[in-house]
């Protein structure tokens, strides 16, 4: 592993990974490839920018012939791929995009890394492929039963992913992350969204009962899974990567508001998402037998979290301003008013 290739590495995920792996290892290099979408942000990435061993390439990976060029230009031995249209209230919105981008893009990526002889291409997918569970712990092993448009895209590039492995022996390892917290994530998710606004004094439009169940797993932790399965992880082998923090949601922005010291009657509860799931959950047995451990608590990870928001205004009252203002209206101005 020397060159490596992080599609999607101007996201959220995607840049805290490049920085993680810059920290950590002096002998990598890496090239982002990123069609710059509303959700990538080469604000994410200036801590890396004067790192000789960083380099951006703005690309979409649908697009084949951009996809060859990084890779054969780069000298590309490894491809991470983070790219994805990610937000499932947008792909309730429209879900055509996300076929694009999370099963033609992946399929793309996939064949070009084939024809140019990329030794390791790891996929990061998504505990929502699995579909929602009331009791217990998904597995590995478990079917696919995805339920939102953007969860069923996700399923097919992964399973595009498998195919790859098993008909043309690419050298491929799929994660299965559950719900990502820290810095850097695009305001339309439930946390950032929610700092963000209640800062502002703004109200928090929580779905339905606020009873939903999501495993919060901090962003550091989810890139050393990432970094794990990458190095360690089995060729054609898939790996759950669940934070273990089981919270309701209405739970998780209660702590937030403590943290910030707003009050609870900004929550306003409103007409729930479309499918939504009830709860995620994973056993992380496979990722442990690789020697995976938590850095932080979920605490911890989320104080530091909020303390990133009050202090970095600059980085997301300008997206707030920008394209966001108009899916806003159109996901929340009806109900608000309601
Ligand atoms: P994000 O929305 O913050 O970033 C996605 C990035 O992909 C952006 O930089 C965007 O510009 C880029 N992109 C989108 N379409 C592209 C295309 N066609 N070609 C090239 N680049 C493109 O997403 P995130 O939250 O950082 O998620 C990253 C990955 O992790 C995704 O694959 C997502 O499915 C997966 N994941 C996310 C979470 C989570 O909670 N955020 C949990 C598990 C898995
Ligand atoms: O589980 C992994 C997935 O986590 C990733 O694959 C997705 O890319 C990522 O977006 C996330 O999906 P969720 O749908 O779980 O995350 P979101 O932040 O959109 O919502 C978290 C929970 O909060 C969910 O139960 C819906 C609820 N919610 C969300 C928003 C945006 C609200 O109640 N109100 C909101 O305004």
């Amino acid at each position: 592993m020397k060159n490596l290739l992080v599609t999607g590495g101007a996201g959220f995920i995607g840049s805290n990974f490049v920085r993680y792996m810059l920290d950590r290892y002096d002998d990598i290099n890496i090239v982002v490839y990123d069609k710059l979408t509303y959700a990538g942000n080469l604000d994410n990435l200036e801590p890396v920018a004067p790192n000789p061993r960083y380099k951006f390439v703005k690309g979409d990976i649908a697009h084949r012939e951009s996809v060859a060029n990084a890779l054969s230009a780069n000298e590309i031995d490894t491809v991470v791929n983070f790219a994805a249209d990610t937000h499932v209230d947008r792909s309730i919105l429209d879900p055509g995009v996300f076929i694009q981008t999370d099963v033609v893009g992946v399929y793309t990526l996939l064949d070009e890394s084939k024809n140019h002889g990329v030794d390791r291409f790891l996929q990061v997918s998504t505990d929502e492929v699995y579909g929602s569970i009331d009791e217990g712990f998904f597995r590995e092993g478990d079917p696919l039963e995805p339920n939102s448009p953007y969860a069923a895209a996700k399923a097919g590039g992964e399973l595009m992913v498998r195919a790859y492995h098993v008909t043309y022996g690419m050298n491929t390892v799929v994660t299965r992350g559950s719900n990502t917290f820290g810095p850097y994530q695009y305001p339309e998710k439930l946390l950032p969204l929610f700092i963000t606004n209640a800062i502002d004094d703004e109200p928090l439009p929580l779905y339905g009962d606020g009873m939903q169940v999501r495993d919060w797993l901090y962003v550091l932790d989810h890139c050393s899974g990432i970094d794990l399965v990458l190095r360690r992880g089995e060729p054609g082998g898939v790996y759950n990567l669940g934070g273990e923090n089981e919270r309701h949601n209405i739970d998780v922005i209660k702590a937030m508001l403590s943290i910030l010291g707003k009050p609870e009657t900004l929550l306003r509860p409103v007409e729930d998402r479309l499918g939504h799931d009830r709860r995620y959950a994973l056993a992380n047995d496979r990722l442990y037998a690789l020697g995976w451990e938590h850095s932080h608590s979920f605490e911890k990870a989320l104080e530091i979290t909020v303390d990133w928001y009050v202090k970095n205004e600059w980085w997301w009252r300008k997206i707030k301003s920008g394209e966001f203002r108009a899916y806003y209206e159109q996901q929340y101005g009806h109900r608000l008013k309601e």
